[in-house]
């Protein structure tokens, strides 16, 4: 089975990211063949300063690998080391319905952020079901916004099979319930686009400040909270800290004479903590960078050794070839 997913460089990975995409992939990759990539194509649709992208793809290579990635098992790489996904991304954009690329809510959610409406944004999607098909990936793991790409891969992919005959393996999204959507500090979805985020990695002082800055309301320490379950930071702490110290704060939190400062405090203890051996492998890679641009060249080597096989099929399929 070929598990598959990418991440974009478009700034520092958060706890939504790992929650949401990082973690589920680490833990699937012994569950088959994973193939997981940084999004260098997918990021020039948003991010348009060239050293910025540079360091970006970096720190995602050097953060996904301090937090498990297995590189004796799993094919790392950058998606712009396989240009094959490009050529492909055409052929199926040519059987790609402009309604359903229309549709996609990702598209008009930047628009209205005031991303500028380009080719490239518009086709990311195409891009996306490219990098998935050309693989001949079985299952993508990732958060839940990307759920509806996924079923445009799926469309696009039947769309080709019917028109040029079998070509493409159709791939199943794995999408993780319980942490779906990891709350910002605002309560929104935790995005690098709202500026409610917790990194994994960073500055002590600044993130400790970022969790000191969690919504609250404004009720007493000893009033009791019967929603303590929806408190935000009793959700956090729920991902980052063992499940019994989890639920004793949330219980604290229900029966009053808890304040919410030391709820963030704990929180942040908790969290600094559950990446302790992330942010110690993650030094030791920062000061190997040789064997970290290696483990890109040999994942790319792999990739793209499979990625030219597929593009192969489809274009014989097609009558390219
Ligand atoms: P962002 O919204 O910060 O720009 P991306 O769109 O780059 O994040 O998402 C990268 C991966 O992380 C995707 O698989 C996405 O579904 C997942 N992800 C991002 N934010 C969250 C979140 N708050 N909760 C769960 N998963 C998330
Ligand atoms: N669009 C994804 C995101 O923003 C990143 C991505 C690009 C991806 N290509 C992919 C994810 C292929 C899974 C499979 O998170």
């Amino acid at each position: 089975m070929r598990i598959l997913s990418g991440i974009q460089p478009s700034g520092a990975l958060h706890l939504g990211n790992y929650f949401g995409m990082m973690k589920p992939s680490i833990e699937l990759q012994h569950k088959g063949e994973a193939f997981y990539f940084i999004a260098d194509y997918h990021s020039m649709t948003t991010l348009r300063d060239p050293a910025e992208r540079r360091q970006n793809t970096l720190d995602v290579a050097l953060d996904f690998l301090a937090c498990g990635l297995d590189t004796q098992k799993t094919v790392f790489f950058r998606q712009s080391d396989v240009p094959e996904v490009t050529e492909l991304t055409w052929l199926l954009g040519s059987v790609t319905p402009m309604g359903l690329l229309e549709r996609c809510t990702s598209y008009k959610d930047k628009v209205s952020k005031g991303i500028s409406p380009d080719f490239g944004l518009f086709a990311y999607p195409v891009l996306m079901a490219a990098d998935i098909l050309i693989y001949d990936s079985n299952l993508v793991p990732v958060g839940q916004d990307q759920k509806q790409h996924l079923e445009v891969t799926r469309d696009i992919a039947i769309k080709f099979n019917e028109i040029y005959g079998e070509t493409f393996v159709i791939p199943e999204p794995q999408i993780r319930e319980d942490v779906a959507k990891v709350p910002g500090t605002d309560g929104d979805k935790m995005s690098k686009s709202y500026n409610n985020t917790i990194e994994i990695f960073g500055d002590e002082k600044v993130l400790r400040k970022k969790v000191m800055s969690i919504k609250m309301d404004s009720r007493t320490p000893q009033e009791p909270k019967p929603d303590a379950g929806q408190n935000l930071a009793v959700q956090l702490m729920k991902l980052v800290a063992p499940p019994e110290s989890a639920s004793d704060y949330e219980s604290r939190l229900r029966a009053g004479g808890l304040g919410y400062g030391d709820l963030k405090k704990a929180l942040f203890d908790a969290y600094w903590s559950y990446f302790s051996a992330a942010r110690a492998k993650r030094a030791e890679l920062a000061a190997n960078l040789d064997f970290v641009n290696q483990v890109l060249a040999d994942g790319a080597a792999k990739a793209r050794a499979k990625a030219k096989e597929v593009l192969a099929r489809a274009k014989k399929a097609s009558g390219l070839t």
